[in-house]
């Protein structure tokens, strides 16, 4: 089929983009490379089934762009992926994650599209002790970042009931692999990763207690593959193993694959740290009939691999 990946120059994004080729689809990639870089795509610009538009997704040309690809099946990935910068510029935050799907949705009505696959996050539920955290539980964004990931919803809910374009929305735990940005303030495994392949420092946060549920990026992109047919219509689905990893423990992860025997420095607690998340992907089991199927001692050592592989060529 042909597909549209925006967003696809990026970490998820491109190995969307690898599945998407290896399954024989026709895939057009649209990025402004703000945060994604050409080199992720490597691989995907060998196959004559591949279009890479570098383009803002807010920008005029989208719904040509659209129009010329005929997706039937659009991945919005796009978005401005930094917390903080969420917090330091909204307005930013919100044109980007807010318009820019807002402009991704009547693109993909004009085009006649059959269903968006969005990339929402576990940050709209906010702080929570009511462990995992299910589809059920009250949203509460703490974040422009958050909160443009929920206003996202519901536009999707807005066209589907109005347009009749069908969607699914993907809530991401906190996602690691291969081409992850190690120098961004996320993907704390790419951070770790990079520093001790190369005798750099490390640091946690308070007493490095906070935990996360670290999913890989293999395990997101078969469920983004799974969601892009009819199941799921309509819904969101958390997408996390249900495993909750500190980050002391994830450390000693990362250190182990790294081979090294390196202890963290200790940081002041951050103001607005989740203490504690988990997620409960029972729903996507059930409807999607997903499953992840990497554990975090193996993905970790991929990472490490990549980080090697890439510095030994930088
Ligand atoms: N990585 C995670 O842990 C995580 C967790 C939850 C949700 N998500 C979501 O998954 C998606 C992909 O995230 P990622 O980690 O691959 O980040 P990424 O930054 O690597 O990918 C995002 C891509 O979007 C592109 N982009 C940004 N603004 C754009 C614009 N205006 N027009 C066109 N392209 C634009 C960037 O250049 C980049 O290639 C995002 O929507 C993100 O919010 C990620």
């Amino acid at each position: 089929m042909r597909v549209l990946v925006t967003g696809g120059a990026g970490f998820i994004g491109s190995h969307l983009s690898d599945r998407l080729l290896a399954e024989g689809h026709q895939v057009t990639v649209l990025d402004d490379l703000s945060n994604g870089r050409p080199a992720n795509l490597a691989g995907a610009v060998t196959s004559d089934r591949f279009r890479f538009v570098e383009l803002d997704v807010t920008g005029p040309e989208l719904a040509a762009a659209v129009a010329d690809a005929q997706p039937e099946v659009i991945f919005h990935l796009a978005a401005q992926v930094d917390v903080r910068a969420s917090v330091a510029d909204p307005l930013h935050d919100a044109k980007v994650n807010v318009l820019g799907t807002i402009a991704v949705l009547e693109a993909a009505r004009a085009a006649g599209t059959r269903k968006v696959l969005f990339a929402s996050s576990v940050a709209i539920y906010g702080p929570t002790t009511d462990l995992p955290v299910a589809e059920t539980a009250p949203t509460n964004p703490l974040s422009p970042y958050a909160s443009s990931k929920l206003t996202g919803e519901t536009y999707l809910r807005q066209y589907r009931q109005l347009h009749g374009v069908d969607f699914t929305a993907l809530a991401f735990g906190n996602v690691y692999g291969p081409r992850q940005d190690p120098h961004g303030e996320a993907g704390v495994v790419a951070i770790f990763a990079g520093a001790l392949t190369s005798g750099g420092p490390t640091k946690v946060f308070g007493e490095g207690g906070n935990t996360r549920d670290y999913i890989y990026v293999g395990d997101i992109v078969d469920a983004l593959v799974k969601a892009s047919a009819e199941a799921g219509g309509g819904q969101r689905f958390n997408l996390g193993t249900g495993v909750e990893t500190s980050d002391l423990e994830l450390h000693r992860i990362v250190a182990k694959a790294a081979g090294v025997d390196q202890e963290p420095e200790f940081a002041p607690a951050r103001p607005g740290d989740l203490a504690a998340m988990v997620l409960d992907s029972s729903a996507a089991h059930a409807e999607l009939g997903w499953r992840p199927a990497t554990d975090l001692t193996e993905g970790v050592a991929n990472v490490v691999a990549w980080a090697r592989e890439r510095a030994s060529v930088s």
